[in-house]
């Protein structure tokens, strides 16, 4: 399954509702993106997320802290966000530095412009099933699930990981489809027979290569949420998700890492950016 074609289309399909918002309301759509410290892998992320807004004529606000900034710097500048009418999303990169509880920063955010999904309104909002503003990976990796499978109701689902950002939510999500879901981890006993046992297989573990082929039941749907970085002697970088893609032959499909989830995650960023625009704005 290829995400980064998928990801092109839905981002291509953007590019008109995005013309039509700014024309309509004089301002476009915009993106406040929050980055804090020099994580190599965050920049990345962000400088990508940034490069797509432009694509298709979203607007992006970089605010660049260094990594000694105080928690009350963020929650000014987030308290500034919120109030600025011609701001739609706000996305702090994670992780933050551990003199800051993320988890204070991402609560100050206004749930309206909350883009990430990270909100504990959008997490209840989800839990509960009564919409709001989903976060982009869990909502990217259904996305790929719904291009291969016609009716969810009934399928096996196993999610290895239980982050905040990706296991918690697609378990949701799985759950919401009528999917008998299975959650697990890194401490989970048995884990290889549990994830045979599954129709879709979602792995966001963070750790490379950890489901290999003979924990993939025969035509099962595979989706690595994995981005592992992995620096060699000389200096490259290799990205490695967290199943042994060469060892899957036998799957029903499987996502590549890079090019499946990844791109995903930012094409959904970019239609939450779009639909908290749209909510917030009067006509
Ligand atoms: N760090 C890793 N994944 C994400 C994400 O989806 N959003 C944000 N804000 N930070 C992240």
């Amino acid at each position: 399954m290829s995400g980064a074609a998928m990801a092109a289309t839905l981002v291509a399909s953007l590019e008109a509702e995005v013309a039509h918002f700014s024309a309509r309301q004089g301002f476009a759509p915009t993106l406040a993106v929050v980055l804090v410290g020099s994580d190599p892998a965050s920049a990345i992320y962000v400088r990508r997320k940034i490069a797509q807004c432009a694509k298709v004529g979203i607007r992006s606000i970089e605010h660049r802290f260094d990594a000694t900034c105080t928690e009350r710097v963020l929650l000014d500048i987030i308290a500034d966000l919120n109030a600025d009418p011609q701001v739609h999303g706000i996305l702090v990169q994670l992780p933050l530095p551990a003199q800051i509880d993320s988890h204070k920063v991402l609560d100050a955010i206004d749930p309206a412009k909350d883009v990430d999904g990270f909100h504990p309104v959008n997490v209840g909002r989800l839990s509960s099933g009564t919409g709001g503003l989903l976060p982009c990976t869990p909502m990217g990796c259904m996305m790929l699930l719904e291009s291969v499978v016609a009716d969810f109701k009934g399928l096996q689902a196993v999610v290895i990981g239980k982050s905040n950002i990706v296991g918690k939510p697609v378990a949701l999500l799985l759950l919401e489809r009528e999917c008998t879901v299975t959650v697990t981890h890194i401490h989970t006993r048995g884990l290889p027979d549990i994830a045979r046992t599954a129709d879709i297989l979602v792995v966001a573990a963070g750790s490379p290569g950890l489901v290999r082929g003979d924990w993939v039941k025969p035509g099962a749907i595979v989706i690595d949420v994995g981005i592992n970085r992995q620096v060699h002697d000389d200096g490259t970088v290799a990205i490695l998700g967290d199943v042994a893609f060469e060892q899957v032959h036998h799957a029903g499909a499987i996502t590549p890492v890079p090019g499946g989830v990844g791109p995903m995650t930012i094409a959904c960023l970019l239609l939450n950016t779009v639909k908290a625009a749209k909510q917030q704005s009067p006509v």
